[in-house]
């Protein structure tokens, strides 16, 4: 069943650019171009009225799914300009914002069935329905990975994300295809509301093609480089990984990735903060990973990590390939291609998965089933 992988982690690792091209196919509109752009490119299935006139979108979920969620609201702000909040849902349950008029209500999980996410979708629903003003009544929606689940019986409509069972416990595929559903749905809400140009639309389209032949490249290009790698780090006990922008998301799930099969702490900060404190850790005994791609943060990622170098931490780079500013920083190179910042999320975080599987495996763990972990967390 593992098909000749050591773990169904690495397989499951594999599968993302079948994943990512069958989120294309099933949710964008393949007869779509400039020429024939009077609907929209994106084929959601929802009812029309859950989009229409939103104000504000507010997002709950857990562990993976809420640093999906983190890159969603990036691209919900940037994309269709929603002002989106992203909360844990075993706090939002509890404390509760002050209700918002016309919002959109996410619950995002791969498996439909977290104990904490339901809940909170719950809470929210059950509290608007109470209000008489229609500005405030409910629209709920689901993105999971499984269409049969709790979630999807509870919420009236789901965006389905079509990864195939994941069986490792440290969520993967399932991630990535989360991060495709955001884009689908940041798309499908630019077109509604006219917040990006009809080339601009095509652009990202076009570019999001390419995402799969570009994860295989990172896949075969690095696997090897990062199974070495991981040698080095037979007694570490500390990381660091740093991010910005809609990277700083993908800073955290690299340090929850290698926290939860591998047994070492590390924290993922938006690299702007390490000054504030974090920097105090660091020194050559503490790794430091940095995502330094191309766009609106790319030259303050680059001082930031010079920073924990002069520091004497162990730097490791996932940078764009072929870059000499990046290749002088860096003691490591993790390159994946280039491509708009906006998409970059898809194709950093595989170097990180695959950072994590090999320092995991290297230990001897068993990785599809760390230690106090379950697959899906059904009880609070
Ligand atoms: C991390 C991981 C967990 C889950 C979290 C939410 O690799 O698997 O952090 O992401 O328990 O699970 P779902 O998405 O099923 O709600």
């Amino acid at each position: 069943e593992k098909q000749g992988f050591k773990h169904f982690m690495l397989k499951e690792i594999y599968e993302q650019p079948g994943v990512v091209r069958t989120g294309i196919e099933t949710y964008i509109d393949a007869a779509w171009s400039l020429e024939n752009n009077g609907t929209s490119p994106i084929r959601l299935g929802l009812a029309p009225d859950l989009l229409q006139g939103l104000e504000h979108i507010q997002i709950v979920a857990c562990g993976t799914s809420w640093h999906a969620s983190l890159v969603g609201k990036h691209l919900l702000e940037q994309l269709a300009n929603i002002p989106t909040m992203v909360q844990y849902a075993s706090e939002f349950r509890y404390s509760p914002s002050p209700l918002m008029p016309n919002t959109l209500t996410i619950g995002v999980t791969q498996s439909g069935e977290t104990a904490d996410t339901l809940a909170a979708l719950e809470m929210e629903q059950s509290r608007r329905s109470q209000q008489p003003d229609p500005q405030f009544q409910a629209r709920m929606l689901g993105i999971t990975n499984r269409a049969e689940s709790s979630l999807a019986r509870m919420v009236p409509h789901i965006i389905d994300t079509h990864a195939g069972i994941e069986i490792g416990v440290a969520a993967t595929k399932t991630f990535t295809a989360q991060v495709m559903a955001f884009y689908f749905l940041a798309l499908e809400l630019a077109y509604i509301r006219k917040t990006l140009s009809s080339e601009r639309i095509h652009a990202i389209v076009e570019e999001m093609r390419q995402l799969p032949a570009q994860i295989e490249l990172v896949l075969e290009s690095q696997e090897r480089y990062i199974e070495e790698l991981a040698h080095d780090f037979a007694e570490t006990q500390d990381f660091i990984f740093l991010g910005r922008g809609i990277n700083f998301p993908i800073a955290l799930e690299g340090a929850l990735k290698l926290k939860e099969i591998s047994y070492i702490h590390a924290e993922g900060y938006p690299a702007g903060e390490m000054k504030h404190g974090p920097i105090a850790l660091l020194d050559a005994k503490v790794p430091v990973v940095a995502i330094a791609m191309p766009g609106s943060v790319y030259e303050k990622v680059l001082s930031n990590a010079q920073e924990a170098k002069a520091r004497d931490a162990q730097l490791i780079g996932v940078v764009p390939l072929n870059d000499a500013e990046a290749e002088d920083t860096f003691d490591s190179l993790l390159p994946v291609p280039k491509v708009d910042e906006l998409l970059s999320p898809i194709l950093t975080v595989i170097p990180l998965q695959l950072l994590a599987y090999h320092i995991a495996a290297r230990r001897g763990l068993d990785v599809d089933q760390p230690r106090n972990l379950a697959k899906s967390v059904t009880v609070e």
